[in-house]
């Protein structure tokens, strides 16, 4: 069963259903996603591993190999075509030629699912996807719900990072004339408790959090890494609800009348369908999106409760890309995974001695695997923090020069057995784990533009710059690629 199943057995089917990492129908077994390379311009879908189940994520690594790939189109898995195609301009215009909006790098969002690799959409700002011209979504005044799984750590206050229904010619066509999930901390229009990031919903020409136009304190600040976002809305009534679609349940955060300001009661929807960007084509906001539906009529609160145990039973999980689950354990093999948005493909890895990061996938080469493989050794200089040894060059060990990372071998002396020391400790931003070096404990292992060091939350170095300090600085150890 998935998410679509149990929206048709509540009498509230889906009429659009996208994702990029899994069937959200039990017998789906057509195309997910299509890639597009950049080394020939070929494309290719991307399907599942079996009917209902996970996104084939090797067939991509393996058509992308050596290239870069964009996701040219998210399918639609309801049957009406309602697909997601690069956005065409509207009242703004995107980056890309003809003023159309970017497409997602395909391998920008990796994580797992029931522990099988899958990508997911990566919005930076400039990135949107559009479909002017559907089949079945409300317009109107007509009852629709919507959920959207996005990453809770990655948002702006740009306009807007939507998923849900718009405007058909990408215009802002006044108050009403949209109806879509919202995620960001924009504080323009709408806001909720604390410093954001807030569900609301985009209405057009305003983000609520609730009745009124700006200030709700019922909408909470929520940052789930993995977060369920629901808007639904029939006539003079709608909905904001939201939870951890890793664990529990639903919690609602708005539930009653249409907005205390003229244009939305009754609505105006049009019907188009939109993902990354505002209704007229506001281009400002960033995100990821991993799977979404819309359906047709009002979901009940139980429909999508059930909704809600489907996703977290799908196991949507961080660790380590293909390789979850790493042990710092003296003697395994590891490899390390950046966990800042944006880089979470990258693994640090040794190159001409220095150490950096690098984009690893399971068809990348098998030296820059065993470059991007550590084995965990007792510290040199305390057992109760760990080394690591270079997997193809047995002997030397990850230490820093000078703040610097580089692979050296091991000279038996005190120093290097200090520079070569790191100690543990949970992850800085809540991933994974922090390195902090054993002669200077307040620096820890960080990439920065690359190249990896070990920085300081603010300070003299430009690499000790606290901007993204807490996420550079956590690491998930992850299975060894070599
Ligand atoms: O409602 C907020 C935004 O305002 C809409 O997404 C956009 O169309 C307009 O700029
Ligand atoms: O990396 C900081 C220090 O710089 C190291 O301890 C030492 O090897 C070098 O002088």
């Amino acid at each position: 069963q998935g998410p679509c199943d149990i929206y048709a057995a509540g009498g509230t089917p889906c009429v659009a259903a996208h994702s990029t990492t899994r069937a959200l129908y039990g017998n789906y077994n057509g195309s997910l996603y299509q890639v597009r390379r950049s080394s020939d311009n070929a494309t290719r879908d991307i399907g599942v591993l079996s009917a209902g189940g996970v996104a084939n994520a090797a067939a991509q690594d393996s058509f992308c190999a050596g290239t870069t790939c964009l996701i040219t189109i998210i399918y639609d898995q309801s049957g009406r075509n309602n697909r997601l195609t690069q956005a065409p301009p509207g009242g703004f215009s995107g980056p890309a030629a003809g003023g159309y909006d970017n497409l997602a790098v395909a391998t920008a969002a990796p994580i797992t699912v029931g522990g099988q690799k899958a990508y997911g959409v990566y919005v930076a700002p400039g990135t949107g996807y559009r479909n002017n011209n559907t089949n079945g979504v409300a317009t109107g005044d007509q009852p629709e719900g919507m959920y959207a799984i996005f990453d809770g750590t990655h948002y702006n206050g740009g306009c807007c990072f939507d998923y849900g229904n718009a405007e058909t010619n990408s215009r802002d066509n006044g108050n009403g004339t949209m109806e879509a999930i919202y995620f960001g901390n924009i504080k323009v229009w709408g806001y909720g408790a604390g410093n954001g990031p807030w569900i609301m919903a985009d209405l057009e020409n305003g983000l609520f959090s609730g009745v009124n136009q700006h200030y709700n304190a019922g909408d909470p600040s929520i940052s789930h890494r993995f977060l369920t976002a629901i808007i639904k809305g029939e006539p003079n009534h709608w909905a904001i609800r939201g939870g951890n679609a890793q664990s529990g349940s639903l919690s609602t955060f708005y539930n009653g009348v249409r907005p205390n300001v003229a244009g939305y009661n009754p609505m105006k929807k049009e019907g188009a369908i939109i993902l990354g960007i505002g209704g007229d084509n506001s281009v400002g906001a960033r995100g990821t999106f991993y799977e979404g539906v819309m359906t047709s009529g009002y979901p009940s609160d139980a429909t999508e409760n059930a909704v809600q145990a489907n996703i977290v039973a799908a196991g949507y999980s961080t660790s380590g890309g293909s390789n979850p689950g790493g042990s710092l354990t003296p003697g395994s093999s590891i490899s390390l995974r950046a966990t800042t948005p944006g880089y979470t493909d990258r693994y640090i890895r040794h190159q001409n001695d220095n150490a950096i990061t690098s984009v690893i996938t399971s068809s990348s080469s098998s030296l820059d695997k065993s470059d991007a493989t550590w084995i965990v050794r007792s510290g040199l200089a305390s057992g109760s923090c760990v080394s690591f040894e270079s997997r193809n060059y047995p002997g030397d060990f990850l230490r820093h020069r000078n703040y610097q990372l580089y692979r050296q071998s091991n000279d038996g002396s005190s120093l290097f057995a200090s520079d070569a020391t790191f100690c543990p400790q949970t992850g800085k931003n809540g991933q994974g784990t922090s390195f902090a070096s054993y002669n200077f404990p307040t620096r820890f292992i960080r990439h920065y533009n690359n190249t990896v060091y070990i920085a300081s939350n603010g300070g003299s170095n430009s690499f000790d710059n606290a901007t993204a300090w807490n996420d550079d600085v956590s690491w998930v150890v992850s299975q060894p690629w070599a």
